[in-house]
């Protein structure tokens, strides 16, 4: 559903996506107005602008069952989010969910891992994106260790996304393993994201970042944890640096959408981190990314030629 911004219209766009004609009142009881105060230039400046109106509409809903309902129509879209100038962006892209990654520590935070990265950092990058209104569903990670101490912990940190950070949702990496814990915590009215294949808060323990689902065991365990994750209730399911053909396989098998990120083209959807995107990344870009800007240069182009005009007493202009 996009919108002709050729055409003269006068639309507002509200919080729920729809849009509603208001033109011709707000037009009439100005021009009206500016009439009887006999001023033929004010009359002049009250026709309104087009440009300035015209706002961009949304196909997308902020709810779990629009994503999960996509699958097999078109393919889902997915990108990260930590803060509100960005989750504004990445929203005005219209894309069906945020995620509010706990890769946040190392785009954002400066770690070398997602491990360092708390349940508060979670909660205040959230709420931030929060605060950026955006028109699709917001995803928030769980946190390394705060699925597997108790029931109850893991409980409050879902609780503390939703109320304190305003998530829509969670996502909770791992498989079978957790697959219980995430059947009550659906029961409780928590929707949760799954997170299979490379979990990145098992680096430490896996000993680096590599391709899963390789070997017909690891294949087969990987089957294993998505069809667990359906039963538990996952609305969708994140696979990362999956085998293409495995992910592929497993996109047609489980009910849920399967969301690829390093896997090839033959999931549902595909999520990936926004600064990896954006080519604006201090660290190293995973070699799946196909960078689509260099942000990095940009900035560094832009902040030097304004310390060089400071330096050289030019006024910014
Ligand atoms: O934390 C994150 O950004 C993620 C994506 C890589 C899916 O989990």
């Amino acid at each position: 559903m996009s919108e002709d911004n050729s055409k003269p219209v006068n639309k507002e766009v509200s919080t729920d996506g729809t849009s509603k004609d208001s033109s011709p009142k707000v037009k009439r009881a100005r021009t009206t107005s500016r009439a009887k105060q006999g001023s033929r230039a004010r009359t002049s400046q009250t026709k309104p602008s087009v440009k300035s109106i015209a706002k961009p509409s949304f196909n997308v809903e902020p709810t779990t069952s629009f994503v999960r309902n996509l699958k097999g129509k078109r393919p889902i879209v997915g990108l990260t989010a930590y803060d509100t100038i960005m989750a504004s962006a990445v929203s005005q892209a219209n894309v069906d969910f945020i995620l509010v990654g706990d890769s946040l520590g190392t785009t954002v935070l400066g770690f070398d891992t997602t491990i360092p990265v708390t349940i508060d950092d979670m909660i205040r990058h959230t709420a931030a994106v929060r605060r950026a209104n955006p028109h699709c569903l917001l995803v928030a990670d769980l946190p390394f260790g705060e699925a597997s101490l108790s029931f109850d912990r893991l409980l409050d940190s879902c609780r503390r996304l939703m109320q304190q950070g305003g998530a829509d949702a969670v996502k909770i990496e791992g498989g079978r393993d957790v697959a219980d814990d995430i059947e009550k915590l659906v029961a409780t009215g928590i929707p949760v994201m799954g997170h299979i294949g490379l979990l990145p808060q098992t680096v430490k323990a896996i000993g680096g970042y590599r391709k899963f689902g390789e070997t017909k065991e690891e294949a087969e365990s990987i089957y294993t944890d998505a069809i667990t994750l359906e039963e538990a209730g996952c609305f969708a399911i994140i696979a990362e640096m999956l085998d293409q053909q495995v992910a592929t396989e497993l996109s047609r098998q489980i009910l849920p959408p399967l969301i690829g990120i390093g896997c090839g083209d033959g999931c549902d959807g595909q999520i990936l981190v926004t600064t990896d995107v954006l080519g604006w990344s201090h660290g190293q870009v995973p070699k799946f990314v196909k960078p689509y800007l260099n942000m990095n240069k940009l900035v560094s182009d832009a902040l030097d030629k304004y310390v060089g005009d400071v330096r050289l007493k030019k006024e910014n202009p």
